[in-house]
């Protein structure tokens, strides 16, 4: 089976039982401070977790493209990646516990023909505060499968919310129990003979590479409402996600997710430029793969390399995969741009590309790979010439030659030695602090979407295109948009700078339809219907059939999911901070709220 027939065979299975079938987010999510990307199918869905009425009611199915950063380090091996799709089911206090096992199951087994006693699951067993999952144990027992195959593990293993174990969610947070698939690939696939973990015996959630997880069911009946307390949502929904990639490798048996339609002709070109083979080579070409791979959607969305948020997650994949390029083979790396065209010929027909897009996607990977090339022949030099790599030095190299500290590591343990690992094990942990302070510092907001300011910003962000529209004319369209509790930023089409007397004149006109308190409100439609009603769509967006348009008074109409303030006299003063170009042909503007 491919991954054509799975994934159309997943997504008419869910159709035939009263799920609609909705398009894929962004891979970068827009009015969305939280997150840098979309990590997973529930993430465009939260809001409707939370109780909101979906156009499309209240059995959802998709298929998402995913990117997950946290798995960057993990790259290397057969199951992780960054980029993946990740194939994932809803109800929205709809259908609970029994039903989504139920469905699960017979996808499994009858539609992909998974043999029954290759598979294991997981339930989990509770904690201080929060009961064992009894339903999902009693119903997995009453499909047949056998007590050793059913596992039971606590928060850190069966609890899922963005942000992890309870105890770390944000106030405002959603989460629940969830119940886990694993395929048994057998034990010549525990390489390491007892579970690396505690020294135990091999069990499904320890990392042999003997176990596959498949796919996960979350029952997020929870919310965070302040630090040690949860609360049960009025609504009882079921998430579930599966790895496209993983559920290919299981059903073909074979556990290197590398080794599917979705990889191997990139892994056979990798093979030909670099003349080195994949089975000799094996983490090398997988991290190449891979992010390879995530960076071609990445830039398909709208990101470059920069030193800043999405963009510089963009450079160290592309980095990443030029070194390992350069080590299998010098010289290799301008390479990297070769493969693009692979990567859009294997999603041909699932995520087309223009062949502009195709071209550009390929600009920009030789642009960045050709900057790097020319610093990294001086920064291995300079790394062949130490003594000793102390993390000083390894700072250094960041500073003067753009070396990410993960790369110089990765280059020393290349080379082996040189290394004084105590000293550099304190940069590491230092840098590493670092990060996570500034990656929790993305996520100090809470759920964007749930946050006061950051609906007043999103409000305040229809009525500045209906203004830019009315003061430049119609010409005027989003080209896109981010909103954190702090600042709007608005990209729109308009061929130049704007005079200080036509940003007054917007800046005033907002204020105006803010101070004459016009009501917000939506109605729920057709896409067609309301294009053709007049309410403003972003074409750079993939709409599903139904749609809801959002109105504020007579002023302004746009195709838009919310929220959004209830009358606009709640929003306070709003003020434009500073406007600038975002490329050719477009500008963007930067405003807050004074309240
Ligand atoms: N949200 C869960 C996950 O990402 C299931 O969809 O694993």
């Amino acid at each position: 089976m491919n991954s054509f027939e799975l994934r159309k065979k997943y997504l008419n299975f869910f159709k035939k039982r009263k799920h609609k079938e909705i398009p894929p987010a962004s891979l970068v999510p827009e009015n969305d401070s939280t997150t840098l990307f979309t990590s997973s199918g529930m993430q465009p869905i939260v809001p409707y977790l939370l109780g909101n009425t979906h156009p499309q009611g209240t059995r959802l199915v998709d298929s998402q493209p995913a990117f997950r950063t946290q798995d960057i380090e993990e790259i290397g091996d057969n199951r992780h990646t960054t980029f993946f799709e990740m194939l994932g089911n809803w109800s929205l206090g709809d259908y609970y516990k029994k039903e989504q096992l139920n469905w699960l199951w017979e996808f499994l087994t009858k539609e992909l023909g998974l043999a029954k006693d290759r598979l294991c699951v997981s339930v989990f067993e509770g904690d201080k505060d929060i009961p064992q999952d009894v339903v999902s144990y009693q119903t997995w027992l009453k499909l047949g499968i056998p007590k050793d195959h059913i596992f039971f593990y606590g928060v850190k293993k069966n609890w899922w919310s963005r942000s992890g174990i309870p105890a770390d969610m944000p106030i405002g947070e959603i989460g629940g129990p969830d119940s886990e698939v694993f395929y048994d690939f057998g034990e010549k696939w525990n390489l390491h003979k007892k579970s690396p973990w505690k020294a135990k015996e091999c069990h499904p959630n320890c990392d042999c590479g003997r176990f596959l997880e498949i796919g996960n069911s979350v029952f997020i009946q929870y919310k965070k409402i302040e630090q040690d307390k949860l609360e049960e949502l009025n609504q009882k929904n079921v998430d579930f996600g599966g790895g496209l990639e993983r559920l290919l490798a299981a059903v073909n048996d074979m556990p290197d997710v590398f080794q599917t339609d979705l990889f191997i002709p990139l892994i056979r070109q990798i093979e030909k430029i670099t003349n080195q083979k994949y089975r000799e080579h094996p983490k090398e070409i997988q991290i190449i793969a891979d992010h390879l791979k995530a960076s071609v959607f990445l830039i398909k969305e709208g990101v470059y390399p920069s030193n800043k948020l999405q963009g510089y997650v963009l450079r160290r994949l592309l980095r990443r995969a030029a070194l390992k390029m350069h080590f299998l083979q010098e010289n290799s790396m301008r390479s990297l741009s070769e493969l693009v065209e692979i990567v859009t010929q294997i999603y041909q027909g699932v995520y087309d590309f223009t062949p502009s897009e195709i071209e550009n996607i390929k600009k920009i990977i030789f642009e960045e790979i050709s900057k790097f090339e020319n610093t990294i022949h001086s920064g291995l030099k300079l790394i062949d010439q130490m003594q000793r790599l102390s993390g000083k030095v390894a700072f250094d190299l960041y500073q003067t030659h753009g070396f990410p500290l993960e790369l110089t590591i990765e280059i020393a343990s290349e080379k082996g030695e040189k290394i004084n690992q105590e000293e550099f094990n304190r940069e590491f942990e230092k840098h590493k602090t670092l990060s996570r302070t500034s990656s929790a510092g993305i996520f100090k907001g809470g759920l964007a979407n749930t946050e006061d300011k950051t609906i007043k910003l999103h409000t305040a962000t229809h009525l500045l295109q209906a203004s830019l529209r009315q003061i430049l004319g119609n010409h005027v369209l989003q080209k896109g948009s981010n909103i954190t509790s702090e600042r709007l930023r608005f990209d729109f089409s308009h061929p130049q700078k704007l005079t200080e007397e036509e940003l007054k004149q917007v800046e005033n006109l907002v204020n105006t339809k803010i101070a004459a308190d016009l009501p917000v409100n939506f109605s729920e439609m057709d896409k067609k219907e309301a294009i053709k009603s007049g309410a403003l769509a972003n074409f750079t967006q993939k709409y599903a059939e139904k749609v809801r348009v959002y109105s504020i008074g007579d002023f302004s109409k746009e195709i838009c999911g919310g929220p959004h303030v209830v009358h606009t006299n709640e929003l306070g003063k709003f003020h434009i901070t500073k406007e600038e170009s975002a490329g050719t042909g477009i500008r963007r503007i930067y405003g807050e709220i004074i309240s």
